[in-house]
């Protein structure tokens, strides 16, 4: 009985033992979950935007929508912070209307961006790659934009001017 006593007192410190160490603390993978995420804000954004906003068309001719470098100008002159510049990409993305277009020259142009049935998770990661990223930028697009939209907002008035 004796013996009994002792050894169930063992095993009850054995279990003890054991329970504390069956519950490591878990160790968080931020950092890497952030790498991995650029790379799937890419991905994401060249299925689902470069169809139409492809950076890698011969001549503006050749594009069907603007260049996601000049939304990306567009959208950062009107909003400032990460937060605020991804909130209007996937508004915008969601449900694009003309009224709402900050792009109105694009508009007359393309017509307005199609709706389409994009994940606002999506969306979001796509947006936030656009704003951390230096992204891809057509080949014509410098030399279009000096030539469209000139120093001081003038540009489309020269381009009216030239056509005569
Ligand atoms: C089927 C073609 C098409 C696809 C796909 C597409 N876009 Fe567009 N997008 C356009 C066109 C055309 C315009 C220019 C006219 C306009 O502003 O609505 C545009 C304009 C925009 C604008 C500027 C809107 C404004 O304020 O005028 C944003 C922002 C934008 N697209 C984001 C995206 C994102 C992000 C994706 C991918 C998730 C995407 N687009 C996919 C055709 C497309």
């Amino acid at each position: 009985m004796k013996e009994f006593k002792k050894l169930s007192f063992i095993a009850l410190a054995l279990g003890l033992v054991l329970i504390g160490c069956d519950n490591p603390k878990q160790k968080k993978t931020a950092n890497k979950q952030q790498t991995a995420q650029s790379g799937e804000g890419y991905e994401l954004f060249k299925t689902n935007c470069y169809a139409c906003h492809n950076p890698n068309t011969e001549s503006h001719d050749a594009i069907i929508a603007p260049p996601m470098i000049a939304v990306k100008k567009r959208y950062s002159m009107q909003h400032q912070t990460k937060e605020a510049f991804v909130k209007a990409v996937v508004a915008w993305a969601s449900n694009p209307t003309a009224e709402k277009a900050l792009m109105k020259g694009a508009v007359t142009r393309f017509k307005v961006m199609p709706k389409q049935a994009f994940k606002t998770a999506d969306l979001e990661k796509i947006a936030s790659y656009i704003y951390d990223n230096n992204i891809e930028v057509p080949s014509w697009f410098a030399a279009h934009e000096k030539q469209m939209h000139g120093k001081g907002g003038k540009g489309m008035m020269q381009m009216n001017h030239n056509k005569k």
